[in-house]
């Protein structure tokens, strides 16, 4: 799906063929004598389209107009939250036609934050998976052209729009292929085919790699299954060799059966969702090579399937992890934070300015927070708040989750330095505790993303949250260095 940007002077609505034409209207709209605005002018006198947002008027075949079908929305006082009820509900208003190309008029100039939106909603409600379908029916929408009075002052948050659909697609895509289909070689092969792009490169590890570098946390995950563990290590390159990179760190489990702490069956197939953080930092570095910011990025994904087997490591077992920490393994449902211990050493020879983990880590998160936020746990200020800002200016929100020692105190080991669970009271903070030990040497923050990488239920499918956080968070720290 493309996206142009442009001026109203730079088209002419008149006659321009289009399947369907999105009108967004608010309560600064005054009639001009064109068409379109006439037509908007009499629907709104007539109360056919009222005043309240989120209200749709569709109109076929409109007379002086080169479109099928004109689509009024209501936006009221242009709130966000209006402009995604409103364009999601006109997605599905036009889907049945099969729209291939479509245009967003925006009658009133509209802010970053409004067009942002726009284009993120169109693509989320327009998006349809089909890689494991035998008679796909893809996406029918080809062209959407954005029409707008000013187009200079919106054009770089257009392009940031554009780039973090492409990568929040690539996220979507990953988490949502059955485990058959998204094997840690696949994944390795996805990360391998991103190295193609401007300033990426990749690097995968194998068993025999890792074992090399000492990763007994990973490893004793990986035990389980025949597919083998890949160690997966992406670089952006944008900013000089001395500018110290931020890192990234995905949790890569593309299935947690629970392996013998082995899960109830029901919604178990929701686990091949288990390396959403995974594909989030794939998602990241397709839109970087699109953006080109002037920053250095490595991306680290620990990816390994969680299974039961006679080789299978059992609850009570003792392993070491690359930091030569020692591991009692209480409960092996308790993965995540294994593989991401050891990745998260692995970080420290980057130099970091800052490591970022993302994982679907617990589903105490779930609980704590539900879909609408990611959990984030940083002891640092800076950091929390400008993570804080990233999602409120790419409206993919995330919240802070405490960090006090108290609460590692369910962590201790008769057998080893720590154990891999603490009780059920704090879930996501014991998680987070058990991760803190291993960054004692860079400025960290995690984020549990268990709630909102996927949906359940009828619209079951990933997000590809928080793709559009991390790129807001990433973005900001363009020039930053020059300027220190
Ligand atoms: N991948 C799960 C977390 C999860 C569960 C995410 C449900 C979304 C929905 C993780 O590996 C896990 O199993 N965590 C356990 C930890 C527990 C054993 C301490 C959990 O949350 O139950
Ligand atoms: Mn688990
Ligand atoms: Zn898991």
């Amino acid at each position: 799906m493309n996206f142009e940007l442009k001026t109203l002077a730079q088209y002419d609505l008149a006659h321009e063929k289009t399947d369907a034409l999105l009108v967004f209207l608010t309560s600064a709209f005054h009639a001009g004598k064109d068409a379109l605005s006439v037509l908007a002018a009499k629907a709104l006198k007539a109360k056919d389209l009222s005043d309240e947002a989120g209200q749709l008027l569709d109109i076929h075949r409109p007379a002086g107009l080169g479109c099928t079908r004109v689509v009024l929305l209501q936006l009221g006082d242009a709130k966000l939250a209006d402009m995604r009820k409103a364009v999601t509900a006109a997605v599905a208003l036009i889907k049945s036609a099969k729209p291939q190309k479509i245009c967003l008029h925006f009658a009133n100039q509209p802010d970053d934050a409004l067009l942002r939106c726009a284009v993120a909603t169109l693509a989320d409600a327009s998006y349809v998976y089909t890689t494991t379908k035998s008679k796909p029916e893809p996406r029918s929408l080809e062209r959407v052209m954005l029409l707008v009075a000013d187009d200079q002052p919106l054009r770089a948050g257009f392009e940031r729009a554009v780039a973090a659909v492409t990568g929040i697609e690539l996220a979507k895509e990953w988490g949502n292929r059955p485990a058959n289909h998204a094997t840690p070689s696949l994944l390795a092969q996805a990360a391998e085919a991103l190295a193609k792009l401007p300033r990426v490169k990749c690097k995968v590890h194998g068993p025999k790699e890792v074992a090399k570098l000492g990763m007994g946390a990973f490893m004793a995950v990986a035990q389980g299954s025949d597919e083998p563990l890949r160690f997966i290590e992406l670089s952006y390159t944008g900013a000089g060799k001395a500018t110290p990179p931020t890192v990234l760190v995905g949790k890569g489990i593309t299935f947690d059966s629970g392996g013998i702490s082995i899960k109830p069956a029901a919604e178990m197939d929701e686990m091949k969702f288990d390396m959403c953080g995974a594909a989030s930092v794939l998602g990241v570095f397709r839109a970087l090579a699109e953006l080109q910011p002037d920053i250095n990025v490595v991306g680290l994904i620990p990816a390994c399937e969680n299974l039961p087997s006679s080789r299978a490591v059992k609850p009570g077992d003792v392993v070491t992890s690359l930091s030569g920490q020692t591991i009692e393994i209480l409960n092996t449902d308790a993965e995540g934070r294994l593989v991401l211990c050891d990745a998260l050493t692995y970080a420290e020879r980057f130099k970091p300015r800052v490591v970022l983990d993302i994982a679907t880590l617990t589903g105490a998160c779930v609980i704590a927070l539900g879909a609408v936020r990611s959990g984030f746990f940083s002891r640092d200020e800076a950091l929390s708040k400008a993570l804080l800002a990233a999602g409120e200016s790419a409206q993919d929100l995330c919240w802070p989750m405490p960090l006090d020692d108290d609460y590692a105190e369910g962590l201790k080991s008769n057998f080893a330095d720590v154990a891999n669970v603490a009780g059920r009271p704090g879930g996501a903070i014991t998680a987070a505790k058990f991760l803190q030990r291993f960054t004692d040497k860079y400025t960290w923050a995690h984020l549990d993303i268990a709630g909102s990488a996927w949906t359940s239920g009828k619209a079951k499918g990933a997000t590809g949250r928080p793709v559009g956080l991390l790129l807001d968070y990433l973005m900001a720290l363009q020039g930053v260095d020059k300027a220190a």
